[in-house]
């Protein structure tokens, strides 16, 4: 059986709705033993967060990014804000011992960030 992964997601744009898509989608493209369960939407778009979540199947959202982050409850930090938060965002994000996906940053460079040493 598939083990569940809380997913949240930072950003309710454009990219919000395209990585929510490929968390849905995710297990019909490929062989993943992990079922990811959308926890949490966080973004600034206080009168319409809420519609987001329910169109996308999170259980629930936020204005607080940082709140989401801390969640118990969530195993992967997506990040889909603009480019220039993703550096704090993951950082954040790396301090809770979660993992995280976005695109501006890779691995490589958020170890360095974070003075982690290279495996
Ligand atoms: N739209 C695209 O096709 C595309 C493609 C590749 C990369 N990108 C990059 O992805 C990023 C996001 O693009 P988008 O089109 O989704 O933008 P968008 O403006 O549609 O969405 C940005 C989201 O980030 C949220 N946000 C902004 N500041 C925040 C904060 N401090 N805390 C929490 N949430 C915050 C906003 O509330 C919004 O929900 C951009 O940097 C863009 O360059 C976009």
């Amino acid at each position: 059986m598939a083990k569940k992964v809380g997913i949240v997601m930072l950003g309710a744009g454009f990219m919000g709705k395209a990585h929510s898509n490929g968390w849905m989608k995710v297990s019909k493209f490929f062989n993943v033993p992990y079922e990811p369960v959308l926890k949490v939407v966080a973004g600034l778009e206080k009168d319409v967060i809420g519609q987001f979540a329910e169109c996308w199947g999170y259980e629930s959202s936020t204005l607080d990014w940082k709140e989401a982050v801390a969640r118990d409850d969530v195993d992967i930090v997506c990040v889909g804000t603009p480019t220039n938060l993703h550096k704090e965002m993951v950082i954040e994000a790396a301090k809770t011992e979660k993992r995280f996906s976005t695109k501006s940053l890779r691995p490589c460079h958020a170890r360095k960030l974070l003075k982690w040493p290279m495996l």
